[in-house]
């Protein structure tokens, strides 16, 4: 199975042009790479940032449509062209004090609108809750990434023995089909320990992920 490298770019960067700017050099240096690659910039970046690599969102609400004021619908996202959605991610957890009910109203939404959700972790309790009434149909569509919160934007990455010992707490409860991510400081120098050693699917990349030689870096160390 091909490897998933999916950057988080934040709430970054400033403007489009600069968003155009990295999107452009990413895809212009991807050359025959075989990872499978997803670009989740800002929401408002998500119909014109370019074409010919795969869109994700950094988060969705769970409700279609609505009067629910500042929030995107996954049905939305489809229809801007996203094949997935990062949900629960840590800042959205601690910032915006979203809880594991959220979480799991988020994942149902965007698997009932065919959109890969990618739940973010950082202790299995917050899996099983995440994953909550799924089927196994279901899990084949999900995508899990353990980041561990002293890792996160820290430059501390976790050690991938600790790492692999996590991968397989959450390959047992959700079982074979689904993927399992790294994220946390990734760069191009650790990305293999966690890909090639530690046994994870792919990675979860934020900052580096908005310099374009080093998130190429990162996609040539694991394919
Ligand atoms: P980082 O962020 O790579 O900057 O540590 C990862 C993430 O928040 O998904």
């Amino acid at each position: 199975m091909k490897s998933l490298i999916v950057a988080n770019w934040k709430c970054n960067p400033a403007t489009l042009k600069d968003g155009q700017g990295i999107f452009r050099e990413i895809k212009g240096k991807m050359g025959l790479v075989k990872s499978e690659v997803v670009i989740c910039p800002p929401f408002v970046y998500l119909p014109v940032i370019g074409k010919g690599l795969v869109l994700g969102a950094q988060d969705a609400f769970w409700e279609k449509a609505g009067a629910y004021t500042g929030e995107i619908s996954p049905a939305m996202l489809r229809d801007m062209g996203c094949r997935y959605v990062i949900v629960g991610h840590s800042e959205r957890r601690r910032v915006f004090r979203e809880t594991d009910e959220m979480a799991n109203k988020k994942v149902r939404a965007a698997l009932a609108e065919k959109i890969n959700p990618i739940l973010c972790i950082d202790r299995l309790s917050q899996l099983k809750a995440g994953i909550k009434g799924l089927n196994s149909k279901d899990l084949k569509s999900l995508i899990v990434a353990f980041e561990p919160l002293s890792a996160i934007g820290t430059g501390r990455p976790y050690p991938a023995g600790k790492a692999q010992k996590m991968y397989w707490g959450i390959r047992k409860i959700i079982g074979k089909d689904a993927r399992i991510l790294y994220g946390g400081s990734v760069n191009s120098g650790n990305a293999s320990s966690y890909v090639k050693e530690a046994g994870f699917q792919g990675l979860l990349v934020g900052g580096a992920s908005l310099k374009p030689r080093e998130f190429i870096g990162i996609i040539k160390e694991i394919s």
